[in-house]
């Protein structure tokens, strides 16, 4: 079965002795790998800066503490995501307030956006869903009408561009998820980077207990609560080394991508994933919309192909169940959609295969 999802890791030649020096070198904290991983990530994925963290999901709630996200407050989200994106707004106290998404790409309408700022909307949260940029300039041009921060969880998204930039230039704050499935992975891990450098300091006492390094333990002073969500060397060392092949992974999705969306847009009955001319999608998950998702699951799964839905409209779990509205956008999208394996582990032959099986419709 050709997976949905797939663990990506370097060459055992690469890996092995990085890892070695690292494990026994007496410095497995944060360090000087994290820093070396943080320039170099920022670099190859053209970033003003980054800072590692334990996870995504300590990326997003650091990001939105620094939007000024508090108590009693409101962020405008998606509920079309992983559960990590809304949670981390729960983490601060605040609620998510659900915006609808297109139901031809499973990202953010604008305009529904735009209708559901109120007093209390402190930040706009969107997710590049399967790895498909949002549509950035309207949301930027919103949340600077409305003097809101926009928050861009890219956790899907690593390699995509919008307007010739790096993905997760836009926002005021944008993260990255490096856990065990995503385009590269350092087991667990995440990167924050913002659009404002001054602001990094801040950011780092925030992911270690609200202590800055480099001042003497014994005179450092706390003056805000913050958390352990820093990287360690040792998941630097693995980024560090995913790093030198990760241009040829990424490569390989937006090819795949490409060729499903040149080969399946042509079949009778289906329909793919709409984006704006001036983004190019990192295809983390290639997505094939049609009025029989369970028709298309099954034809594949005749053909050895791994393809479902992935994600519980967040809005569904109890936990949400407050912040529950009327979504007919996202509703026909998860209704219609079907994920199929997109990734650098598809060959040439699957995916032509994966494309005569759905033409055979
Ligand atoms: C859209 C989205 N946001 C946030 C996260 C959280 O990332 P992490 O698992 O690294 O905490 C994930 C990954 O699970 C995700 O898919």
């Amino acid at each position: 079965m050709i997976p949905l999802v797939k663990v990506g890791m370097p060459p055992k030649s690469l890996l092995m002795p990085a890892l070695e020096d690292v494990l026994y070198s007496g410095m497995l904290a944060e360090g000087e790998s994290v820093y070396s991983f943080e320039r170099t990530f920022a670099k190859q994925m053209r970033l003003p800066n980054a800072l590692g963290m334990s996870s995504g999901t300590g990326a997003l709630h650091v990001a939105l503490l620094m939007a000024g996200v508090n108590t009693g407050d409101e962020v405008i989200s998606t509920s079309m995501t992983a559960e990590p994106t809304n949670i981390a707004i729960l983490h601060t106290g605040a609620r998510p307030v659900f915006a609808d998404v297109d139901s031809l790409s499973g990202n953010l309408d604008p305009a529904s956006v735009e209708s559901l700022i109120g007093p209390r909307t402190r930040a706009i949260l969107v997710v590049h869903y399967a790895g498909f940029p949002a549509r950035l300039a309207e949301l930027r041009g919103i949340a600077d009408r409305h003097g809101i921060a926009l928050i861009e969880d890219a956790a899907h998204a690593l390699g995509a561009s919008y307007k010739d930039q790096g993905i997760g230039t836009v926002g005021d704050f944008s993260i990255f998820s490096l856990q065990a499935i995503k385009h590269m992975t350092t087991v667990d891990g995440g990167i924050l980077s913002m659009r404002d450098s001054s602001r990094l300091d801040e950011a780092r006492r925030l992911r270690w207990f609200g202590l800055s390094k480099g001042v003497a333990r014994t005179e450092v002073d706390i003056t805000l609560p913050g958390y352990k969500y820093n990287m360690n060397n040792v998941a630097a060392v693995i980024g560090l080394t995913q790093l030198t092949g990760i241009g040829e992974r990424i490569s390989r999705h937006i090819a795949n991508g490409r060729y499903f969306d040149e080969h399946i847009a042509k079949i009778p009955g289906l329909a793919v994933t709409r984006f704006e001319s001036d983004a190019t999608p990192s295809y983390w998950l290639y997505t094939v919309l049609s009025d029989n998702s369970g028709d298309v699951e099954a034809r594949l799964a005749a053909v050895g192909v791994a393809s479902s839905k992935l994600h519980r409209p967040n809005h569904l779990h109890s936990v949400f169940a407050q912040d529950r509205r009327a979504l007919p956008g996202l509703d026909t999208y998860y209704r219609r959609l079907t994920h199929i394996p997109c990734g650098w582990w598809v060959t040439d032959e699957d995916r032509a295969r994966i494309v005569e099986a759905l033409q055979r419709g």
